[in-house]
């Protein structure tokens, strides 16, 4: 089946439209895991700092550029502007230079801003609190004056695309009316349950690419909150009637079908797995088609659920830009 594998961005460069995540995975599980993950045909990697795995990484793709086993231009890497630095446009180039050497990388693929919204660090780049725990947030926020820093980054070649993470329509239209390199990616939460069809309406007519992420419905996010001491029952995904019904009709996985739920929208994923077995099947999503009816079907289960709330980072909701 001929299948559209990339997504063309507005700059003319392009991006493979199924991609690997890695958040919550520790040094040694992504040391295994991004090697399995090339191994199995991957090319576009998701990180970012504040996954605390970029060095690691780094280490692995090292490896894999030097042997002359892969090629740089064959990779998409994507990683992103860690909320610590979002208040400030003079940590911008800081802090990708700190990941370009942490990844061991000339230049990244695409750069994001993470999130809208600030938080304050210490020293030790630790999260600062108040006394009841709630994080500390900085409410100086300049997205217009951040995304001139961002433009600088592509003039500089650090990277070749930038773009944005867990913004708002109202939030990305401040950019854009000031902005010289429009954002080529919003990457947000998407799945079955959170769909946002204006916020996917919006970047469609604004030509910007969207990634989807915690697609599976992100299961590590339960322990985050119970971390933080945050109760929140969350849904699985894989559970759902209609999901493993479609599954059955096509003789594929229901993580297949959700995968292949999107991309079929034109929306590229990155689906996290650190089990190869996984890996291989997140990835084997181009030899079915939903039909029209399951497409539907799928689209009608959206219940505006979303499950990186960042109740995890008690306080951030009290930023004037938070998102949700
Ligand atoms: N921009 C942002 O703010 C943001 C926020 C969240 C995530 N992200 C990015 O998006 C990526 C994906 O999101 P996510 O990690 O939150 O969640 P996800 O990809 O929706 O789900 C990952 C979970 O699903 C399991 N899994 C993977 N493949 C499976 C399969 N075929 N069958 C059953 N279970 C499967 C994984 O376990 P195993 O590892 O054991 O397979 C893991 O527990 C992240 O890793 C990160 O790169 C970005």
């Amino acid at each position: 089946m001929s299948e559209q594998k990339y997504l063309n961005l507005n700059n003319g460069l392009q991006m493979p439209i199924l991609g690997y995540g890695t958040w919550m995975a520790s040094e040694e599980e992504i040391t295994v895991a991004v090697s399995d993950a090339l191994k199995v045909g991957y090319r576009h990697i998701d990180t970012a700092p504040v996954y605390l795995n970029e060095k690691a990484i780094g280490n692995v793709l090292s490896k894999w550029l030097s042997s002359g086993k892969i090629k740089r231009s064959e990779l998409f890497i994507t990683t992103k502007l860690p909320p610590p630095g979002a208040d400030r446009p003079d940590l911008v180039e800081f802090m990708l230079r700190k990941s370009l050497a942490d990844l061991q990388l000339d230049y990244v693929d695409l750069y994001l801003i993470h999130t809208p919204f600030t938080v304050v660090v210490d020293e030790k780049g630790e999260f600062k609190r108040y006394e009841d725990g709630t994080i500390i947030v900085d409410p100086s926020t300049d997205h217009v004056a951040l995304w001139k820093e961002m433009e600088g980054l592509v003039a500089k070649g650090l990277t070749k695309s930038i773009g944005i993470s867990n913004f708002t329509v109202k939030q990305i239209e401040r950019i854009r009316q000031s902005c010289n390199i429009q954002p080529a990616v919003l990457q947000i939460e998407y799945h079955i349950y959170l769909q946002q069809p204006q916020l996917i309406d919006y970047c469609k007519s604004a030509n910007i690419a969207v990634t989807a992420y915690s697609p599976l419905g992100s299961k590590g996010v339960g322990s985050l909150n119970k971390m933080a001491g945050v109760e929140r029952e969350l849904p699985d995904l894989l559970e759902v009637p209609e999901v493993k019904a479609i599954a059955q009709n096509h003789n594929k996985s229901e993580a297949q079908v959700l995968l292949r739920w999107i991309v079929q929208k034109g929306i590229s994923v990155i689906p996290k797995s650190t089990n190869t077995k996984r890996m291989r099947e997140n990835k084997d999503i181009f030899d079915f088609k939903l039909s029209a009816a399951e497409i539907e079907q799928l689209n009608n289960l959206d219940a505006n659920l979303r499950i990186v709330n960042f109740s995890f980072f008690k306080g951030v909701e009290k930023h004037p830009e938070f998102p949700f």
